[in-house]
């Protein structure tokens, strides 16, 4: 069973621990996290939750009260996106992946995403060659829509799917490019 809650400057270290070279590479634009960067990015996560600031809601992922991943929807604009959008973006730490925790923390997310009025549609964005993530969007049932060359040259592929199909259980399998 898991658990999505916001993130606290307690979740720092385990955060950077659960940072693997798969989530450095696939999430973070190959740039690891430090201990001031994580911190920073908590404070600005706990601003946009209280109303401060807009971007992204993220949300920590938690199993038996271990911190396993995170969670984030962003309805702000993203390359590639359009009106009710709310792009997702996702990671497990390696001691947690293989188990459904991704596809549960994205399912509960669009709940939240449509509780809080964030848009309409779910955006996931991923690059072709990252099979993990590919295989959490077929199992949400997000519908592949092409590919997107982004400003600095990298491919993603698209994918949305109707919050509202996502958050009541939607399909396990979608079209996959
Ligand atoms: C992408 C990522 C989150 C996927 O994690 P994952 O653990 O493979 O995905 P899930 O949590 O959905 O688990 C799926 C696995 O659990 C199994 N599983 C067990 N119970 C399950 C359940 N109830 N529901 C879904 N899957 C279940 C599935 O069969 C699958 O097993 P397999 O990998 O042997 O095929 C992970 O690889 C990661 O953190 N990567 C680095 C960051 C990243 O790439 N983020 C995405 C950027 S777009």
């Amino acid at each position: 069973m898991i658990g999505l809650r916001e993130f606290t400057l307690d979740d720092v270290e385990p955060h950077n621990a659960g940072e693997d070279d798969e989530t450095v590479r696939w999430l973070t634009e190959g740039v690891a996290s430090t201990p001031e960067s994580t911190a920073r990015w908590i404070e600005r996560c706990r601003r946009v939750h209280s109303g401060a600031e807009p971007g992204e809601h993220a949300f920590a992922v938690e199993v038996d009260g271990r911190l396993a991943g995170m969670v984030a929807l962003n309805p702000e604009p993203v390359e590639g996106s359009g009106p009710g959008d709310v792009n997702v973006s996702y990671a497990v730490h390696p001691w947690a992946r293989g188990s459904g925790i991704a596809t549960q923390a994205v399912r509960r997310a669009a709940e939240i995403a449509e509780v809080r009025g964030l848009g309409t549609t779910l955006l996931v964005r991923v690059d072709p060659r990252n099979k993990p993530s590919l295989a959490v969007v077929s199992r949400i049932g997000a519908r592949y829509e092409g590919e997107l060359t982004c400003a600095d040259g990298s491919r993603l592929s698209i994918f949305r799917a109707p919050l509202c199909n996502i958050a009541q259980g939607g399909p396990t399998k979608g079209n996959g490019p």
